[in-house]
């Protein structure tokens, strides 16, 4: 008798713990996998969201707002508008208002709701969109393994239309911002598991990049944490938006730097490095895009670094440009490293002489041919909005940090270095 009580008793003990365990299951981080689009060059990822959940492919944004989607076609009864003066809608930062929308009620179309711009910052073109929450879920991790899947069910995000869509690689429904603003992914994701505020990225030509939420280890194989040896730099706020529509008053949600020159071969190149400052209008500076393929450089910037990396290489026979490239050479001169293409390092001075950002030969050129190997950068024209903008390209397996409470951005420099890479992180147990 006694001993069935305390069986049943204990059998209840085990129930409510159990229950107890997966209710509070906190993550310590969460991941998102990405694949780089061979044809339009641009970073991929997915979540599941909505009721019935199913898979929206995105674009991975690091500047980017928010996470915005088509819902001109979508279904989900998990959906909620996020009225005009609600909370959610100061969160956003959002002051706008719809007041009526002359349609059948459904996800983006609903009266008094808080509005916003979603923006197709590829081709920088933006519209009028809906904030709305949903359901969301996303593999959490310990910084080895994918882990459970975790869901948040009041996942802020923009609807847009059907046509913002144009420009972006096929099959995908929006983007997935990580910028810097209340709402971004990164901001929503540590809010709702009260992990640190701190998120990575490491892209990969291939198709097994990884985005990381939340703080190290951020290990890939063979058990490299790619946490454990970044250099820092200051976060720097561009107090004027960038977005491709705004109001006035928006701070950009783009990621900048700040460079303060540029080496090759470890010599100064001579550039004017009032360039490198943000000026009262928001022009100038250094940000940090995923969403364009190569470094940009603006025009004077780009012509004193293509010369220089010229002279430093003077010794390989130069072959005719290959566009969007200028500086191309006959790849059969140029011996191999663990780091790429043997070419003279190109260096972004950052806060003093002693921190530094080195791209290596496989950052810095791309092989265009099985002959051709181009100085990977273009020419952003001459009064672009932003001088430089580090593009996908020469962030490829570096791992970059950004630390959003002490806004400051670790950077590894080449993975290649440690003998791994961007495509290492243990995806095995259930790709
Ligand atoms: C919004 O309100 C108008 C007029 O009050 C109504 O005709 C319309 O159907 C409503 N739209 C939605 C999506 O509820
Ligand atoms: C350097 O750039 C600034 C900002 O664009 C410009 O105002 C200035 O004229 C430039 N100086 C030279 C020497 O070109
Ligand atoms: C470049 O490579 C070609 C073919 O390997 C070789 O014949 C030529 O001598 C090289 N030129 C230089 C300047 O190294
Ligand atoms: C990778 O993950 C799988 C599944 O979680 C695990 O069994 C395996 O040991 C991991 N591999 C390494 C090298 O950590």
């Amino acid at each position: 008798m006694a001993s069935s009580f305390y069986s049943i008793f204990l059998f209840s003990l085990l129930l409510i713990s159990s229950a107890l365990a997966k209710n509070s299951f906190r993550p310590k981080a969460l991941i998102l996998r990405v694949q780089k689009d061979p044809s339009t060059l641009q970073y991929v990822t997915h979540l599941n969201q909505r009721t019935p959940l199913v898979p929206v492919s995105l674009i991975l944004d690091l500047g980017g707002q928010f996470l915005w989607v088509d819902c001109d076609q979508s279904y989900s009864s998990s959906y909620y508008p996020a009225r005009c003066r609600s909370a959610q809608c100061s969160l956003s930062g959002s002051t706008a208002c719809t007041t009526e929308c002359y349609s059948s009620p459904k996800p983006g179309c609903y009266n008094n709701t808080c509005s916003l711009l979603p923006d197709n910052t590829a081709t920088r073109t933006s519209s009028d969109g809906e904030l709305g929450s949903d359901i969301v879920t996303v593999e959490s991790t310990d910084g080895n393994d994918p882990g459970k899947v975790v869901s948040v069910p009041h996942f802020l995000f923009v609807c847009g239309s059907t046509f913002l869509l144009e420009g972006l690689a096929s099959g995908v429904k929006g983007m997935a911002g990580l910028g810097r603003t209340k709402i971004s992914l990164p901001s929503q994701f540590s809010a709702a598991f009260s992990f640190h505020k701190k998120f990575a990225i490491c892209l990969s030509s291939s198709n097994n990049g990884v985005t990381i939420f939340g703080d190290g280890p951020y290990v890939f194989l063979p058990g490299i944490d790619a946490s454990d040896s970044l250099s820092y730099t200051p976060l720097i706020l561009n107090p004027v938006s960038t977005a491709s529509a705004y109001s006035v008053g928006d701070a950009s949600s783009d990621y900048f730097i700040g460079v303060q020159s540029i080496k090759i071969n470890e010599k100064t190149v001579p550039i004017n490095t009032s360039l490198l400052t943000i000026d009262s209008e928001g022009n100038g500076g250094t940000k940090i895009s995923t969403v364009n393929p190569y470094t940009i450089l603006e025009t004077s910037i780009y012509k004193a670094v293509t010369k220089f990396f010229i002279k430093e290489l003077s010794g390989v026979p130069r072959v005719a440009s290959v566009a969007p490239f200028k500086a191309c050479f006959n790849s059969n001169n140029i011996s191999s490293t663990r780091v790429g293409p043997a070419v003279p390092s190109i260096d972004l001075l950052l806060q003093s002489e002693s921190v530094f950002w080195r791209i290596f030969g496989t950052n810095s050129m791309v092989q265009v041919s099985d002959d051709v190997l181009c100085l990977g950068f273009v020419d952003g024209g001459a009064k672009p909005r932003t001088s430089i903008v580090i593009g996908g390209y020469q962030v490829e397996d570096n791992l970059l940090q950004f630390d959003l409470a002490a806004s400051k951005l670790g950077f590894s420099s080449s993975l290649l270095f440690r003998q791994t890479n961007c495509a290492n992180f243990n995806f095995t147990s259930n790709a």
